[in-house]
């Protein structure tokens, strides 16, 4: 039979990242039902919490989808599309496109706007793709986790308001990492997880909906149940019985937002930042480089390039059983070409980043 793991390994790849003593600690509280007022109480306060760390204007609804960021998706894609409804959806990463396949799995009607897999999307071809003909919503990923791209959301959130077009926004890899601000771009829907820049377990997404969203959603509801707003609001602030929610993950969720709180979210945005330049140093010190240009990169997510003549997954292995640390592969088209490396939430620490190079220098090092 399979164990349960005895030691602490180093999560460095694309997500989840490492949880602190204190969330895994927050877990072990006396469990709760999910109609509890005591319950009902905490989840109240992560409302609040998630509108804050969203940066969410007043008057939108912020709370947590139970399931992973994939959950986020489908919660906020089914309650935005409809039968025929017409969306332009931004591609320009593995992300990217499995948002817009689940744009069409809801009815939409899809034309992907591409981009290169590596550079950030031009918002120049998204108000020419708009112009062409128009579109009832814009979805994109903000923090693309396949090439470490940093989209410009809040250039084409402007350019698909201009155009009368609602918008959707992947914020998976960037919330609590990097600057998302929900009000300032004017979103309508967007969704993240609990698992990379917040520092909690996989299990609850954070999603947000503006206040014209709510109210498109609870007129006309979707087709699906466990993603409806209205049902989920309803449990959410009027303790109506909808889904059995997992108290040991709403412990995580609010211990974790809480440290987010008490660090400070642009003290927490400039600690990745600072540790994502120390990384680059260190990598180009040995002779790596990032797939995107600096100006289009994440801080979150470290796309490297995989230099000529190295077997990509024998470095990760060797990391792995040498040295107890996890990066990730490349997705799609970048299989074999990139190493992804997470730096984010609670592995975005100096030491750990120092850490990571000696290993990564030693592992290049290896004879193959
Ligand atoms: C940008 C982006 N969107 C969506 C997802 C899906 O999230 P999950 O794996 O938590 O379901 C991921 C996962 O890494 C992601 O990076």
């Amino acid at each position: 039979m399979a164990k349960l793991p005895d030691t602490t390994r180093l999560l460095l790849g694309p997500g989840p990242s490492p949880v602190s003593p204190r969330v895994m600690r927050a877990m072990q509280a006396p469990s709760l039902s999910h109609l509890d007022a005591d319950m009902m109480a905490l989840l109240a306060d992560i409302s609040l919490q998630l509108g804050r760390v969203f940066r969410a204007p007043a008057g939108s609804f912020s709370f947590a989808v139970s399931g992973t960021g994939s959950a986020g998706l489908e919660a906020v894609v089914t309650n935005l599309v409809r039968e025929g409804t017409p969306v332009v959806a931004l591609v320009n990463g593995y992300f990217g496109d499995r948002l817009a396949s689940v744009c069409e799995r809801a009815g939409g009607r899809v034309r992907r706007v591409t981009g290169e897999w590596g550079r950030a999307l031009d918002p120049e071809a998204l108000r020419g793709a708009l112009r062409e003909g128009g579109a009832d919503l814009v979805a994109m990923v903000h923090a693309e986790t396949s090439t470490g791209v940093r989209n410009p959301v809040e250039s084409l959130c402007a350019v698909a308001r201009a155009a009368g077009a609602a918008t959707i926004v992947d914020t998976v890899t960037s919330l609590g990492g990097m600057p998302v601000d929900v009000g300032a771009w004017q979103a309508d829907g967007v969704y993240s997880c609990s698992q990379k820049g917040l520092g909690a377990p996989s299990g609850m997404a954070p999603v947000t909906f503006s206040a014209r969203a709510v109210e498109q959603a609870r007129r006309t509801p979707g087709r699906s149940f466990y993603f409806d707003l209205a049902l989920l609001q309803d449990y959410w602030t009027a303790r109506k019985y909808h889904h059995t929610i997992s108290a040991p993950l709403v412990y995580a969720l609010r211990e974790a937002l809480l440290e987010v709180e008490e660090e400070g979210l642009e003290a927490r945005w400039a600690r990745h930042e600072r540790n994502h330049q120390q990384l680059v140093r260190g990598l180009a010190a040995i002779g790596l480089d990032l797939l995107p240009p600096e100006a289009e990169r994440l801080w979150t997510l470290n796309a490297v390039r995989v230099p000529d003549g190295v077997d990509e997954a024998a470095v990760r292995r060797t990391l792995l059983e040498r040295y107890d640390i996890e990066i990730g592969a490349g997705l799609g088209p970048l299989a074999g070409k990139v190493w992804r490396v997470g730096v984010m939430g609670n592995g975005s620490t100096e030491p750990i980043v120092l850490l990571l190079l000696a290993a990564l220098r030693e592992a290049l090092a290896l004879p193959r």
